[in-house]
């Protein structure tokens, strides 16, 4: 019915009108929740696009919330536009609206899909209730460099962990059933590859293998779509020489060919009009062209559709038919949301006030919030801390801060919802708690007389807190780094108040993986904190004080330099390993072994838990067959503990060569305190497959190694053989 409906509409409309169906602009009516309502004045912006929208020369608009808004400019196109066609409203509701949880990366170190899904819904129901129908979300670039500002967004370095989380928020945002107001369609982004910018450099060209780019980076757009995304955005890097919102290998023999995606590709802003600027094409007018044609239905931002289409079509340049198939997309997609039979959807402001910033979604950002940070050192059991009883100096530029703490992509974000760290330990601490807090150096300068003052605070304290890291600037887009240490001023605070003898906990601020140094590197206790969101402070104090254990486990690995970037777990292995040889013709750098500092995975709690070696159920897999690993925890600590058990793999011969590690599954389990569990995880034959030379997913037969380990650079492998 839908089809029929939607072709019937086609069949009436004129080229601008098609046109129209395939551009998106900029929400002018954007930004306060109140926004513009019927009887206000509207600015010239504003007045064009009314004019635009009521003359049906406008499909979409993006980043505009409020649900008053939101029916004000639906009622524009609704009743005054000579088909009534409701506009698509989409915005970067990347992790949450008002309240705002912890940035994508954070909370995948949760490793937990439960909660990702739950947040995920949250921000879908506040979205919803503002008027929103699309989220440029989930962010599922694969983040082997940490030098690109964007690592924030995703959920880190590795493949299965990247599918998983990217379907979880697929589900989440899309909910049950799309046509509900409470569902905001997902857009997994930017396809393809654009996470593995040269350099880390963010807009950078891509050159990769196909192998790569099937193996790696195509997986968890493939897990979005199959979890039911019904969108996705075009890249702005060129890949292997061309440009992916110019490329119809990508977004049409793979995207619709090879997965059958019915939804529509939007661009990424203007990255169709940047095909000029990549040297791919001549003009306007050709890369509007090359784009549609290459599989690019809608036009972010350039505008370059609503002027070109018309005359691309008459001249003959672009077929009518592509011109339709995409109108037909967008239509298709838009009643699939319901929105010709309710356009107003979710926009009602009762239902917005009283969804947006709830008490509910809160303690789900507190919850998310502690699930996210990670405990990377602990000696001598500094942590938990007691509450009271001893006086805390909370030292660095996060240690008050109230805006710092959100996170990138938190455009619309109340930013009363915020709890900073001091907040968060006062009301935990109680009266009876005692707390002195200096800022001591900004994140980026030195602040006059900031680091006296700060050694002051340590010197008169039984521990220090250190708030230290990056702010929300510096990881974002197009905020790549060449150095992803701590900035300068920070370390040298580090070193003076360390200098001090008094024990540091440092509480990093990041929003990638960074390089640890000096004073910093050297406390006896570092908690990964990233960008929690809303309830910041809250969060980290629960984990602090000890109310929640930490569960958190690394997305990416920490390298010990900058220099090792970009770096991952899952490499390859070289022919000169560092560990095979004695003398120094090795795959090594001058000053460390090509290891992490902290590995993927890692992430302690306040019990330590040691695994046995690994047991495999047989010493062969026949095939088509399946294994048991199992592995024995003991925990001999006063707690229980929470234990992420991870199992890799390493196929040690095979046609293509494979990983050293390459992680299969994960099962969290509690070992009770001064108790012991016996964890076992299926290996079955599809966990062996890798693509082959031919590019088809294969098993070989031969050897393979196993882990059950707590990090991917941890524990002693069984082995066992595959035999045909
Ligand atoms: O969704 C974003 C994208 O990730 C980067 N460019 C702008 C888009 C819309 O805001």
């Amino acid at each position: 019915a839908n089809l029929d409906r939607v072709n019937a509409l086609i069949a009436r409309m004129t080229i601008e009108e098609k046109a129209g169906q395939l551009t998106l602009q900029n929400d002018p009516f954007r930004w306060r929740p109140e926004g513009v309502n019927p009887g206000d004045t509207l600015d010239t912006n504003q007045e064009q696009t009314a004019a635009e929208i009521r003359a049906g020369r406008m499909g979409a608009l993006f980043n505009g919330v409020g649900a008053a808004t939101t029916r004000f400019v639906q009622e524009m196109a609704v009743r005054d536009s000579r088909l009534g066609i409701p506009l698509l409203f989409a915005a970067d509701i990347v992790h949450g609206l008002r309240t705002t949880f912890p940035v994508p990366l954070g909370e995948a170190a949760s490793w937990d899909l439960d909660l990702a899904e739950r947040t995920a819904r949250a921000a879908a129901v506040e979205g919803g209730a503002a008027g929103v129908h699309q989220t440029y979300a989930p962010m599922v670039d694969i983040g082997r460099d940490q030098r690109w500002g964007r690592v924030v967004e995703g959920a880190g370095e590795d493949v299965l962990l990247g599918n998983l989380f990217a379907a979880a928020r697929t589900r989440g945002f899309q909910g049950d059933d799309l046509k509900a107001w409470s569902s905001l369609l997902a857009c997994p982004k930017h396809f393809v590859a654009y996470g593995a910018a040269e350099a880390g450099l963010d807009y950078n060209s891509t050159d990769m293998s196909e192998l790569e780019l099937r193996s790696v980076y195509l997986p968890p757009f493939k897990a979005a779509f199959d979890a039911g995304a019904l969108s996705t955005m075009s890249g702005f890097n060129d890949l292997n020489g061309v440009p992916t919102s110019g490329n119809k290998w990508l977004l049409t023999d793979i995207l619709r060919g090879e997965w059958g995606f019915a939804g529509f590709v939007v661009s990424d802003y203007t990255s169709e009009e940047e095909l000029i600027a990549h040297g791919y094409a001549a003009d306007g007018r050709d890369a509007a062209r090359i784009a549609l044609m290459a599989g690019v239905d809608m036009s972010m931002k350039s505008g370059l559709y609503m002027k070109h289409i018309p005359d691309l079509v008459q001249s003959g340049d672009v077929p009518m038919a592509r011109v339709d198939e995409a109108v037909r997309r967008v239509l298709m997609t838009k009643a699939a949301l319901g929105l010709f039979e309710n356009p107003y959807r979710g926009s009602d402001v009762r239902v917005e006030r009283r969804v947006t910033g709830s008490r509910e979604h809160l303690a789900l950002a507190r919850e998310a919030g502690r699930k996210s940070i990670v405990l990377l050192k602990n000696e001598n059991g500094l942590l938990p801390l007691p509450k009271t009883g001893q006086r805390i100096a909370l030292i660095g530029p996060f240690g008050a801060d109230k805006v710092d703490l959100f996170g990138p992509w938190s455009i619309f974000k109340d930013a009363r919802l915020s709890v900073s760290l001091e907040e968060g330990l006062r009301a935990a601490m109680g009266a009876g708690g005692s707390l002195t807090v200096v800022k001591g150096s900004d994140v980026e300068a030195p602040i006059a007389g900031g680091v006296e003052t700060a050694v002051i605070a340590a010197s008169q304290a039984d521990v220090v807190l250190l708030a230290v890291g990056e702010s929300q600037n510096m990881s974002a887009e197009a905020q790549s780094r060449v150095d992803i240490g701590l900035p300068e001023p920070q370390l040298a605070l580090a070193e003076a108040v360390a200098a001090t003898g008094k024990p540091v906990v440092v509480l990093l601020r990041h929003g990638r993986a960074v390089e640890l140094s000096g004073a910093v590197k050297d406390a006896p206790a570092i908690l990964a904190t990233w960008f929690l969101g809303s309830e910041t402070g809250n969060a980290v104090a629960d984990v602090l004080f000890g109310d929640h254990a930490p569960t958190g486990r690394l997305p990416v690995s920490f390298p010990h330099f900058s220099g090792q970037s970009p770096f991952y777990y899952a490499h390859k292995s070289t022919g000169r390993p560092a560990a095979s040889r004695d003398e120094g013709f090795k795959a090594q750098f001058r000053e460390t072994a090509n290891a992490a500092l902290y590995p993927f995975g890692h992430g302690l709690t306040y019990a330590p838990v040691q695994y046995s070696p690994v047991r495999l159920s047989a010493p062969a897999m026949g095939w088509n067959g399946e294994l048991t690993a199992t592995v024995t925890l003991t925990n001999r600590g006063a707690r229980e503990a929470s234990e992420v058990v991870q199992l890799y793999i390493r196929d040690r011969a095979a046609s293509i060569t494979q990983p050293i590690r390459l992680l299969k599954g994960y099962r969290r389990v509690t070992v009770p305190a001064g108790g012991s569990v016996e964890v076992s995880l299926p290996l079955r034959f599809a966990d062996l497959l890798f693509l082959g030379p031919d590019l088809e997913p294969t098993v070989e037969p031969g050897q393979f190694d196993v882990w059950l380990a707590p990090n991917a650079q941890a524990g002693e492998p069984a082995r066992f053989s595959l035999t045909r």
